[in-house]
């Protein structure tokens, strides 16, 4: 069945959730759900359910078996970079508590778990020598998932290059992105054979305009002569990691890189307003995912920042490389007034009245994940999607009896779920979704403050308890499982 065929079907045992997003935890409770019958209405064979991490912000361990600093370990020495000045260098303890960290997907009976591969740790000079005890965690980790039951989704770059790469230049010297699959290739080889779902780069807008425009991320640069060729080498990364991937991969290897977007709307209708929403969605959406889908990089926004990307003969073919899957985090929407005086992209971010924000003032808004999900259908014929991050923070509370009742992060993923199925139930072609996060992490900036897990971490104690949420998230996958038409999970 073709996606329109989908749209128009109003296919029978799907939710029918309401526009703001309120309708869909009634309907996920009653488990009318067909997951089976999603996936042939879309096309995509299977669904998953899982929950995502990345490698710096659980892991700790960050001298340990031979890993190298990445640029991450430096930023977080900078005086006021971090708040509280955290760093990432116990964080979750993973490294060590994986076996038990296993156990709680287990009993959070996800199907597949994304998580990403720490550079440094495989190859501390960024290059070269393969470190045998940083690819070990790995190649171990990946046959105890397999083990569970539970499918290895990877992520290859969760931006903690290597610092010895950045001392050589970092993202804006094009030699990162040949180093980028030189690690894709040494992944693949060793990973291969058991892992069949890759992502290449999470949310190179993050990197490219959060760490060399804004300054918020590391490396914590302030300059767009630097950032335009970033951003152009991480998606020039991309492209040749996917090959490398391909190439060294004994398993076929169903690749994709993982973008953060965001629907961007103007706050009034002043023309002003207007044209601020179309830069913001430039600089959001369009600079990413005009050229991963062939299309180049949109002249307004070459024209607004003022920098050519240093494109040579060939790249633009590298980045359009066909992918099998677009990751898609979604986290907020983006309302903007113009604000021909601030930073680029010269639209400010401004609060939506009476709107419910998250701890980290972000709106709460499910509807922009169902038009997100239909945009990447209609405007760029993607044919598989995965939602690889979708979550929240907010102020938890252990009880005394040692309960999370984290009820407005339930609330936000019965809401965000019911969405996400109504873009595909509408044709979108989603196959998975991923809760960020399994566990409350290193927040980057915002250190441990900002708590996005179904599982607590008690940080003296590295003590996990599942919240609420969890819970609420097993019994939705479970629910879902019981009424599927075929198996859903581990195809
Ligand atoms: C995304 C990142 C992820 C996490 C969430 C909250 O931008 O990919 O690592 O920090 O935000």
């Amino acid at each position: 069945m073709s996606r329109a065929q989908g749209r128009e079907s109003g296919l029978p045992g799907t939710p029918s959730a309401t526009r703001d997003g309120t309708g869909g935890s009634a309907v996920l409770t009653s488990g009318s759900f067909d997951a089976g019958l999603l996936a042939a209405a879309t096309g995509v064979r299977e669904f998953v359910w899982g929950v995502a991490t990345s490698a710096y912000q659980i892991e700790g361990a960050v001298a340990e078996d031979g890993r190298s600093p990445s640029i991450w370990d430096t930023f977080c020495t900078i005086p006021g970079a971090i708040d509280n000045g955290d760093t990432g260098e116990v964080a979750c303890d993973h490294y060590h508590r994986w076996p038990a960290d296993i156990e709680l997907m287990r009993q959070l009976e996800v199907d597949a778990y994304r998580f990403s591969i720490a550079w440094p740790r495989v190859l501390p000079e960024g290059r070269g020598r393969v470190n045998e005890k940083g690819i070990g965690f790995y190649d171990r980790l990946v046959d105890a998932l397999l083990e569970a039951g539970i499918r290895p989704f990877v992520t290859l770059y969760h931006w903690d290059l290597p610092q010895v790469l950045q001392d050589r230049g970092g993202w804006p010297n094009r030699d990162t992105a040949l180093y980028l699959a030189e690690f894709a290739g040494v992944v693949a080889a060793r990973l291969g054979d058991r892992v069949a779902d890759w992502f290449t780069v999470n949310e190179p807008l993050c990197c490219a305009w959060i760490g060399h425009l804004e300054g918020r991320m590391a490396p914590g640069e302030r300059d767009i002569t630097r950032a335009v060729p970033a951003a152009h080498h991480l998606l020039l990364g991309h492209g040749l990691a996917t090959q490398a991937l391909r190439a060294n991969a004994t398993l076929p290897a169903r690749v994709g890189a993982v973008l953060n977007l965001s629907p961007c709307e103007p706050a009034t209708d002043d023309p002003a307003d207007l044209a601020a929403a179309v830069r913001a969605d430039g600089h959001t959406n369009r600079w990413w995912l005009d050229p991963l889908y062939g299309r180049g990089y949109p002249e307004d926004m070459v024209a607004l920042y003022g920098v050519e990307p240093p494109v040579r003969a060939g790249d633009m073919e590298t980045i359009a490389t066909p992918t099998d899957h677009c990751g898609l985090n979604y986290y907020f929407r983006q309302v903007v007034t113009d604000d021909p005086d601030g930073p680029l992209p010269y639209a400010r971010m401004v609060a939506v009245p009476h709107a419910r924000q998250t701890a980290m003032g972000w709106e709460v808004h499910p509807d922009g994940l169902t038009e997100l999900l239909l945009r990447l259908a209609d405007e760029y014929e993607v044919p598989c999607i995965y939602v690889t991050e979708n979550g929240s923070a907010w102020p938890d509370v252990v009880l005394p009896e040692g309960l999370v009742e984290d009820k407005d992060r339930t609330t936000y993923l019965e809401n965000h779920i019911a969405a996400a199925l109504r873009a595909a139930r509408a044709g979108a072609p989603l196959a998975g979704y991923f809760v960020w996060s399994l566990l409350d992490n290193f927040e980057w900036a915002y250190g441990y403050a900002k708590r996005f897990g179904l599982v607590h971490v008690d940080y003296a104690t590295q003590r996990r308890t599942i919240k609420l949420s969890g819970l609420r998230y097993a019994e939705i996958i479970r629910a879902h499982r019981q009424h599927a038409s075929r198996p859903v999970g581990i195809g």
